[in-house]
């Protein structure tokens, strides 16, 4: 009799629920929870998008779409693209797809080969290592540290370069650190990909929600760079819509027949009410985006102010919605701290490991929860934290 491990395909291999299951799980058990685990905004969808996606449904957006995306919608997205310093897209090198996530496996599955290598920083958002295990790449980690906040440079890329070396994957802003890479080191990695013949993934899910001085530089409009371009994004972030799912990838004219086909075989197209209600995110009144951005701001500012008070390092989160901080200091590692404070503090917040982090040391905490509710987090981690130490002293 085969056991689950002999059935399951040699290409998997998590074969236990994954720890964001568990952790869920536990948290479902417990009450009053605060859930600072996901990437999944607390705030609701404005209110303009919602109206078009229903009236869309009631307009008989029931059925399969153009197989790219909706051709409005796909206009939308160039425009988007372009006013925010992106390069110039037609809309038959757009693809929209069921979230960026989906995008990250198709264009894993159509541009790698057994044996070629993948360069991704780590930590960094992981489905990129799971799509192209899935592909039977290889992912060449690109570790980053604390003391330059986390932040990928041309140095570092150039380091891990091998003839094998196909693809290589920029996350700006970086979720789970919120590290912003400057646009003169996005130049200067731009070059590297340029002199090693590199594609690059540019991953600007996050370009909208920057804070401070820090501003996102697109690569595909960078000097020599749209043709070995593919820039993922989705509107799950900005607009607070992950649950519609719509997510997107544009690039070179000679890649994206090949990739649209994939997607279309995976998905036949995305829900169409999410694609109109997506046009209406888009081409309406953009203050909603700034409003939220503004929200995430002040729960940025409070969180870091408590981890402060706690001794507690963190990187500093110049864009995204995330907070990652080191809890080292505790002695027990970031996945049992997490473990003890979603049971004894109600606090549920994932260990960078889950992001890839080749060290047990770092949190992620996402802003997903108002000001009020961070404060509470902080005082019940306090709590948790001096339970800890006072065990180990
Ligand atoms: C860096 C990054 N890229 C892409 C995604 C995918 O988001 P979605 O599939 O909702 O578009 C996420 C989600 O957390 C993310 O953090």
């Amino acid at each position: 009799m085969m056991n689950a491990t002999t059935r399951l395909a040699d290409r998997v291999k998590l074969k236990d629920a994954h720890l964001i299951t568990r952790m869920t799980d536990i948290a479902e058990g417990l009450a009053d929870v605060i859930k600072l685990g996901r990437g999944d905004p607390d705030l609701d969808t404005p209110a303009h998008i919602i109206k078009a996606g229903q009236d869309a449904l009631g307009n008989g957006a029931t059925h399969y779409t153009h197989p790219l995306g909706l051709p409005a919608l796909r206009q939308a997205i160039a425009a988007n693209i372009s006013a925010y310093g992106g390069a110039t897209y037609a809309p038959e090198n757009i693809v929209v797809t069921p979230g960026g996530q989906h995008a990250m496996f198709i264009i894993a599955l159509a541009l790698l080969n057994p044996g070629d290598e993948i360069l991704v920083p780590c930590p960094g958002y992981n489905p990129y290592h799971q799509a192209a295990e899935m592909a039977g790449a290889e992912t060449v980690h690109i570790r980053m540290t604390m003391e330059t906040n986390f932040t990928l440079t041309a140095e570092m890329v150039e380091a891990h370069i091998t003839p094998r070396s196909k693809i290589l994957v920029l996350i700006n802003p970086s979720n789970p650190t919120g590290t912003v890479t400057p646009p003169s080191e996005v130049r200067r990695i731009a070059e590297v990909a340029r002199k090693h013949d590199l594609i690059v993934i540019s991953d600007e899910i996050y370009a909208r929600l920057t804070y401070g001085n820090n501003t996102v530089q697109p690569v595909a409009s960078l000097p020599g760079m749209f043709e070995r371009t593919i820039t993922l994004s989705g509107l799950s972030k900005a607009y607070a819509m992950t649950g519609w799912r719509i997510g997107y990838f544009a690039g070179p004219p000679d890649l994206i027949p090949a990739l649209a086909e994939i997607n279309h075989a995976f998905a036949i197209s995305t829900a169409a009410a999410s694609q109109h209600a997506a046009i209406a995110a888009l081409t309406g009144p953009q203050d909603c985006v700034e409003e939220m951005r503004q929200i995430y701001d002040a729960r940025r500012i409070a969180l870091c102010a408590g981890l402060t008070e706690m001794g507690i390092p963190y990187a500093e989160p110049q864009g995204a919605f995330y907070v990652y901080a080191n809890v080292a200091s505790t002695g027990i590692g970031a996945t049992a701290f997490c473990e003890r404070l979603l049971r004894e503090g109600q606090v549920l917040m994932y260990p960078g490991g889950i992001y890839g982090d080749y060290t047990d040391d770092f949190v992620r905490m996402s802003l997903t929860q108002p000001v009020e509710r961070i404060r509470e987090a902080i005082t019940r981690m306090k709590t948790v934290v001096a339970a800890i130490r006072a065990e180990a002293a």
